[in-house]
């Protein structure tokens, strides 16, 4: 066996097939380029999802015709501070892309400095194709076509034009969100995608993620220790059936990391179903010694020295920006809620209990169970048909749909409950009022109940045994594969403990250890909340009724349920009159 020295093309070649992926990462690597030479306008065209065309022209600092030659030769940049890579703040700071990508395609750099002529180099794949005088505005552009024309073992990995397309515009998309401050357009195949001047972040982001985030994002300003948090995030309302809109800047770097999607979801823990994504940008500071850019030849991932911290700091900051929002909007109207609500077609369909009036059923024996029901509610009060409905901003109930919905008249409109996210809600605030307080209290069962469960869902329940107990659930390991239940938490009244534990147990795993105790606990709560609410289907009278609306009346984030959808909405009487054409 002979050892020997790779020649520079072929370097190049290995170096290419990490940083130059497919077209969006060639795309991306010319568009930082335009960035780090602090371009303030930065115009791309592509063809061909990429394939056929990518040019990037920009208005930055140029390069001279040695500086060009320079930077085509591989690990040469001008980037990197003499203090070391740690304090670097450029996009780039490797020396590779230039040569990476001209290795595998064909690559014309057209460069002028301000106050000399322009010059133009041309290579095809790794090899010199001639060099002369070009006429260009000062700043670079650099054209790179028949990517991967000679490296069938790459084009073969491609997808679709469509596709590859779409990553394009996704890069474009993440660092025109990075930096609102620098105008950028986008064009395929000859048509204008996007046409963006300097703006700030929220319009930006707003610009290029929906425009619907005006009404529905929560914009975040955050800072705890030496961290920084800005950025937008959709209404728990405002959710989507795919994680695609989630971006996270490091440092005003685009980076794909998996712990945006960790904190997103604990921090929507209880707003928004399990299935359903919210809309972020976020863009986070830290100090420059506590983060790793150099972990990836394309540097779209980052090491946090503290991981923890970062993400407790996104969890914390979202969290308490929901809170607040929710608070803001509690008892106020959301007929604009409800209407985007019912035109959203994209949502499940609710389960529902078919159409009809039920009246309000008022038997003993619907007494007796409402006692045992709402006992943890504030005393039921029957409201007379008259009762004075400005006293309440929920109104006062005057009868259920489909044993599902509660209607109610308020002083400007009918109300229509949900009565099941409604109450699961309340269950879940109460729980966590009550840990809050440091008494949650729990309700022995009268028969301790065997529950069995496989051996591994046991043990991770057992894992939790403690933090269950804090919530009032009392349980034990009973044998390999069963559990005993002692007591439940008295908030939540009447439940099924075997199919309350499976459920836990599924929480558990799917969480691991990756998330701390707080958001576990948040978490578990909620999924116990849900084992004790009033099902849809339950015939409420007019006392139960009234008390759950007044419980919601005083009850914070009781606007929307553990999913995140509206537990009430109101049809104002305006709008009521416009349904009958009286407006
Ligand atoms: N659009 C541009 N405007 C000005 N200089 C550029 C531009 N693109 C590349 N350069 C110069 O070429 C060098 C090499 O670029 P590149 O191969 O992307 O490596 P890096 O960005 O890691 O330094 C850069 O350091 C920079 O000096
Ligand atoms: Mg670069």
């Amino acid at each position: 066996m002979s050892i020997r020295r790779l020649p520079p093309e072929l370097i190049n070649r290995i170096a290419a097939g990490e940083v130059v992926e497919r077209p969006a990462s060639a795309l991306k690597e010319l568009i930082e380029n335009s960035l780090d030479a602090g371009a303030s306008q930065i115009a791309v065209r592509i063809a061909g999802g990429g394939l056929d065309l990518i040019e990037v022209a920009d208005d930055g600092s140029g390069m001279t015709p040695d500086e060009m030659r320079l930077a085509l030769e591989r690990h040469a940049t001008s980037k990197l501070p003499d203090e070391g890579i740690e304090l670097v703040t450029s996009f780039g700071f490797r020396g590779e892309a230039l040569p990476s990508i001209a290795s595998v395609a064909s690559l014309t750099l057209e460069s002028r400095v301000r106050g000399a002529d322009g010059w133009r180099i041309a290579i095809d794949h790794g090899a010199p194709a001639g060099e002369g005088p070009a006429a260009l505005p000062p700043g670079t552009r650099a054209k790179v076509e028949q990517l991967f024309a000679k490296v069938p073992a790459r084009r073969k990995f491609l997808r679709s034009p469509r596709s590859e397309y779409a990553a394009c515009l996704d890069a474009v998309k993440r660092l025109a969100m990075a930096r609102p401050d620098v105008a950028f357009s986008f064009e395929h195949d000859g048509r204008r995608i996007l046409s963006l001047q300097p703006q700030g972040a929220p319009a930006r982001v707003a610009a290029l993620l929906s425009h619907e985030l005006d009404r529905h994002g929560i914009g975040i300003d955050f800072a705890r220790d030496d961290m920084g948090l800005t950025g937008v995030i959709s209404l728990p309302t405002f959710n989507r059936g795919m994680a695609d809109q989630q971006y996270l800047f490091v440092n005003e770097r685009p980076v794909k990391d998996r712990l945006l999607v960790g904190a997103l979801r604990a921090a929507y823990r209880d707003l928004i179903a399990r299935d359903r994504h919210p809309i972020a940008a976020l863009f986070l500071t830290v100090p420059l010694d506590s983060v790793d850019v150099n972990v990836h030849p394309a540097k779209t991932e980052v090491r946090f020295r503290d991981p923890q911290a970062v993400r407790g700091m996104i969890v914390g900051g979202l969290r308490h920006a929901l809170d607040e929002e929710s608070q803001r909007s509690a008892g106020r109207e959301q007929v604009a809620a409800a209407v985007n609500w019912m035109s959203d077609l994209d949502r499940r369909p609710r389960e529902d209990g078919g159409p009809g009036w039920a009246p309000a059923h008022s038997g003993e024996q619907m007494v007796a169970e409402a006692r045992a029901l709402f006992d943890h509610a504030p005393a039921a009060r029957a409201e007379p048909a008259h009762a004075p409905v400005q006293d309440y901003p929920l109104g006062v109930a005057r009868g259920q749909v489909a044993a599902t919905y509660i209607v109610a008249e308020a002083e400007d409109g009918l109300v229509i409950v949900d009565q099941h996210a409604a109450h699961e809600r309340l269950v879940l605030e109460r729980m966590r009022a009550a840990r809050e307080g440091g008494r949650p209290s729990s309700q022995a069962l009268l028969e301790p109940q065997v529950v069995e469960l496989d051996e591994v869902e046991c043990d991770r329940l057992e894992g939790v045994l403690h933090e269950l107990a804090g919530l009032g659930l009392e349980i034990e390991r009973f044998g390999t594969s069963a559990m005993i239940v002692r007591a439940v938490p008295a908030a939540l009244g009447k439940t099924d403990p075997a199919s309350l534990l499976a459920d836990l147990a599924a929480e558990v795993a799917e969480l691991g250890g990756a998330i701390g105790l707080q958001d576990r606990l948040d978490l578990v709560q909620a999924t116990i909340a849900c084992h004790g609410s009033v099902r849809a289907g339950r015939i409420l009278s007019v006392a139960e009724m009234n008390a759950l609306l007044r419980e919601m009346e005083a009850t914070p984030r009781s606007g929307q349920c553990n999913h995140g959808r509206p537990t009430w909405v109101k049809l104002a009487h305006n709008d009521i009159e416009k349904l009958f054409g009286r407006r």
